[in-house]
């Protein structure tokens, strides 16, 4: 099935249920403290809180997302991304828990077609409603599974509508891993949709309940992603019909899926008028170029191709500097590894401060390389620039780490 039939299927079957289908909001979130949005949930916001009347009180859409929390995941599993589609359905007080979960298990057996025997779900461990009426739409107990706060509670990350969660999840079969459930494997049960049950309010984290939603409402997400993935019968994320191929000609493997991830992402970013820079989004786009600069080089690409391949002439500025910048860094960073068996402190600041050369891409190079950082030191060392940075030197001169 193409992404585009997957998406009709979903907005066909709620159409049905009179959801009302809006679309998608802006990768920019209307949000403090929110970089990017990273569900359909997030421009629906005021209605969960009961800010806003929403137009109808079912409504549906399918969100472009950009999550980056998964980065170091991309090219070392088959499911990641950092940025996804996500089809959503959403309800404010006029349907809850029993609804919504017969209607996801409903679209996904007779909608998509999906084998039953390899759904698994997992619930809050909290939430025994939840598990119950699992077992009244004939789930069996064995491919329940009740996980904490971490998997099965769902909030924005900032302060905003929150609830329990209900994950539903497709058996890929044993090539992916052992047996034995999501609890115990992510990568062989996929997770494809998940059903917020959304209740309070967050404060300043996940344990800081400060209040109770107006009424409860309903916010679920459909990875189209994911979904292709099995549907298409292809192992990787990145080899569903969503996803453009870039550079066939180079070896396949966790770098040129890493390219193949953060080029698209970055596209997406930059159409949504985002430029690299060292803060907020800014500094999200640029880490993404920057892990892409590297991932090419690794793979024997040294010449300047990221202008050509996202058409924009900011981008190509960003790799003729980083390029000479990683360069020199690696040089001196492999240098100090064979020297001390470890990065230093020191060195690693020295790499930051003076070589512009990024602490991820420090740690993620050692890392390859077997060697540990000392990100003590590091930390150290950058609280007192930051220090004497704010306070300069009352004779003007400056600072030792200036
Ligand atoms: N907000 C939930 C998620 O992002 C469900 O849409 O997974």
């Amino acid at each position: 099935m193409h992404s585009h039939q997957i998406r009709s299927t979903f907005f066909a079957f709620f159409r049905e249920l009179d959801h009302l289908l809006i679309p998608p909001g802006s990768l920019i979130p209307d949000d403090e403290g929110m970089l990017l949005t990273g569900a359909g949930m997030v421009q629906f916001k005021p209605y969960f809180l009961g800010e806003r009347v929403p137009p109808s009180s079912r409504l549906m859409s399918t969100q472009p997302c950009v999550r980056t929390v998964d980065i170091d995941n991309i090219g070392r599993t088959t499911r990641h991304a950092t940025s996804f589609e996500m089809l959503g359905s959403f309800a404010f007080g006029s349907y809850f828990k029993p609804e919504a979960m017969e209607w996801a298990l409903r679209l996904l057996t007779d909608g998509y077609r999906l084998e039953r025997d390899r759904l698994w779900v997992t619930v809050f461990h909290d939430d025994a409603e939840t598990y119950d009426l699992w077992r009244r739409l004939a789930v069996p107990t064995n491919r329940i599974q009740k996980l904490g706060l971490e998997d099965n509670f769902w909030s924005m990350g900032v302060p905003g509508p929150a609830g329990p969660n209900t994950e539903i999840f497709y058996d890929r079969g044993e090539r992916f891993g052992p047996a034995g459930g999501p609890a115990v494997n992510k990568e062989r049960y996929l997770e494809l949709w998940n059903l917020v049950f959304m209740q309070v309010i967050r404060g300043s984290s996940d344990v800081d309940i400060v209040g109770e939603l107006p009424t409860p409402c309903v916010d679920t997400g459909l990875g189209v992603d994911r979904l292709a993935m099995v549907l298409q019968g292809v192992d990787h994320v990145l080899d569903t019909d969503g996803a453009r191929r870039l550079l066939p000609d180079l070896p396949d493997g966790p770098s040129l899926r890493i390219v193949t991830d953060h080029v698209r992402t970055a596209l997406l970013l930059l159409r949504n008028g985002v430029r690299p820079g060292n803060e907020g989004r800014g500094h999200v786009l640029r880490r993404l170029l920057r892990r892409t600069i590297r991932h090419l080089r690794l793979l024997g690409v040294d010449g300047p191709i990221l202008g050509e391949l996202t058409g924009d002439p900011v981008v190509a500025q960003e790799e003729a500097q980083f390029g000479r910048t990683l360069q020199r860094g690696s040089r001196l960073l492999d240098k100090e590894m064979r020297r001390h068996g470890r990065v230093p402190g020191d060195v690693a600041f020295k790499l930051h401060d003076a070589h512009g050369f990024p602490i991820d891409l420090t740690i993620e190079i050692a890392n390859e390389t077997g060697v540990p950082v000392d990100l003590d030191g590091f930390h150290s060392l950058m609280t007192h620039h930051r220090q004497t940075s704010r306070h300069p030197h009352p004779s003007g001169r400056p600072t030792a780490w200036a």
